[in-house]
C-alpha cells in the first residue's frame, strides 16, 4: 500500500470548513486505500504563543474532531506530533540542509510574520516549513493530502529529500502533493477573494465546524454573491456563487454541472437555503460525535498512545538511517 501522511494544527475552537473540505475529507477517504499517518501538529502550534492549558485542550479537541470526521484508528495511525520525538530530531538535520534564502522564500512565513510584525515573529515560525519536511520524510510518505496553501512546503520537502539523497545516498522517498483541484482552496463566505482561514476571515465568513448549527445556517444564508442572478460556476467572475457551488457539490456528491442544471432559473436564495440545510445536516452529527469523544478522554488518550507507538516504530527507523548516513557516531 502506498503511504500518506498529513497534519493539522490544534487550533482553538474548531476546524473550519476549509480544513475539512481541503484536507480532512481526503484523509478519511485515503485510509481505505493507503497506509495512512495523520497527526495533530502541536510542535507547529507553538510557533505562535500558546496558553499551555489551552494547547493541551485543543490537542484533544483536534483529535476528537478527526475521529468525528471519520478517521478510524483501526484503519489509520492517528497521533500527536510531540509524542514522537523523532520529528524534532530529523527537523534539526533538515534545518542544517536548508539554505537561509530558501527558507526566506516561504510565502506562509512572509504572510504570517508580516501580520505579527517582523520583530515578534519567532525563529520557530521561520523554520516551521522545515519541521514539516521532517514530518513527511520520517514516514517515507508517497503522498501528502493537503490544501493548496501547503503546496510550497511539499515542494521544499521534495527539494530537501533530493538534496539529502544526492549527498548521502538514497534515503528518503520523494513525496507528491495530493491536492484535489475542486477543494484545494475554499473561500471566505464574506470575501470570496481570500481563502477561508482562522486568521484572515471575519467570523461571518468563516464556517467553524463546531458552531451552533443555527449560526452555520445564518452564515451560509448571508454569504456574499454578486449582482447578477444566474447560478453558474465561474470562479473568475462569480467567485462567491462558485464557492457555494463547490461546497454544495462536495457535500452532496453531486457534480457542479448537475447543480447548475437543477438551479436553472432559480435565485441565489434557493441555493443558499438548500446549502444551509446541507451544512446543518453535516455539522449536527459532527458536533455530537466530537462531544462524545471529548466526554471520554481516557479512550481518546489511549487511541493517541497506540497511534504514537505505531508512528514511532516507523519514525525511529528512518531517523536511525538518517543519523548513520550523516555520520553521527552510534551510541553504544
Ligand atoms: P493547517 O492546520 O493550517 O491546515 C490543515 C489543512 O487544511 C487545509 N486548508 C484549506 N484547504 C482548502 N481551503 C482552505 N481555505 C483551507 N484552509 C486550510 C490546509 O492546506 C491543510 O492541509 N503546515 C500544515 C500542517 C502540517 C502538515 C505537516 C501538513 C504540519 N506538518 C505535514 C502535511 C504534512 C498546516 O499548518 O495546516
Amino acid at each position: 500500500r502506498p503511504r500518506v501522511l498529513s497534519g493539522i494544527q490544534p487550533t482553538a475552537g474548531s476546524f473550519h470548513l476549509g480544513n475539512y473540505l481541503g484536507a480532512v475529507r481526503q484523509w478519511v477517504a485515503l485510509q481505505e486505500s493507503h497506509d495512512a499517518f495523520y497527526m495533530v501538529v502541536d510542535l507547529h502550534a507553538i510557533t505562535v504563543p500558546q496558553d499551555p492549558a489551552e494547547l493541551r485542550a485543543n490537542t484533544r479537541l483536534a483529535a476528537a474532531q478527526l475521529l468525528a470526521a471519520g478517521l478510524d484508528p483501526e484503519r489509520c495511525t492517528l497521533f500527536v506530533q510531540s509524542h514522537v520525538p523523532e520529528h524534532a530530531q530529523l527537523g534539526w538535520v533538515m534545518n542544517c540542509l536548508t539554505g537561509f534564502g530558501e527558507a526566506s522564500r516561504m510565502t506562509q512565513f512572509k504572510d504570517k510574520s508580516a501580520k505579527q510584525g517582523a520583530d515578534r515573529a519567532t525563529v520557530g515560525l521561520f523554520t516551521y516549513p522545515i519541521l514539516q519536511v521532517a514530518d513527511i520524510l520520517l514516514y517515507q510518505a508517497n503522498e501528502v493530502p493537503v490544501g493548496e496553501d501547503q503546496r510550497q512546503h511539499i515542494e521544499l520537502t521534495r527539494d530537501l529529500a533530493e538534496r539529502f539523497n544526492g549527498r548521502f545516498g538514497e534515503t528518503f522517498t520523494i513525496p507528491a502533493p495530493y491536492i484535489l483541484k475542486e477543494t484545494a482552496k475554499i473561500y471566505d463566505l464574506q470575501d470570496p477573494a481570500i481563502k477561508m482561514s482562522k486568521s484572515a476571515s471575519t467570523p461571518k465568513g468563516l464556517i467553524n465546524l463546531l458552531d451552533d448549527p443555527k449560526t452555520t445556517a445564518k452564515k451560509v444564508k448571508s454569504a456574499v454573491t454578486d449582482t447578477d442572478t444566474v447560478i453558474r460556476f465561474d470562479p473568475e467572475n462569480k467567485a462567491g456563487v462558485s464557492n457555494l457551488l463547490t461546497i454544495m457539490s462536495v457535500l452532496t456528491e453531486t457534480s457542479v454541472a448537475d447543480l447548475e442544471k437543477s438551479y436553472e432559473g432559480k435565485m441565489y436564495g434557493a441555493l443558499k437555503t438548500d446549502l444551509a440545510e446541507v451544512m446543518v445536516d453535516f455539522v449536527t452529527p459532527f458536533r455530537t460525535r466530537t462531544q462524545e469523544y471529548l466526554d471520554d478522554p481516557e479512550t481518546l488518550d489511549s487511541v493517541l498512545a497506540k497511534g504514537a507507538e505505531k508512528a514511532r516504530a516507523v519514525a525511529a527507523e528512518t531517523l536511525a538511517q538518517t543519523y548513520a548516513k550523516v555520520g553521527f557516531l552510534p551510541a553504544k
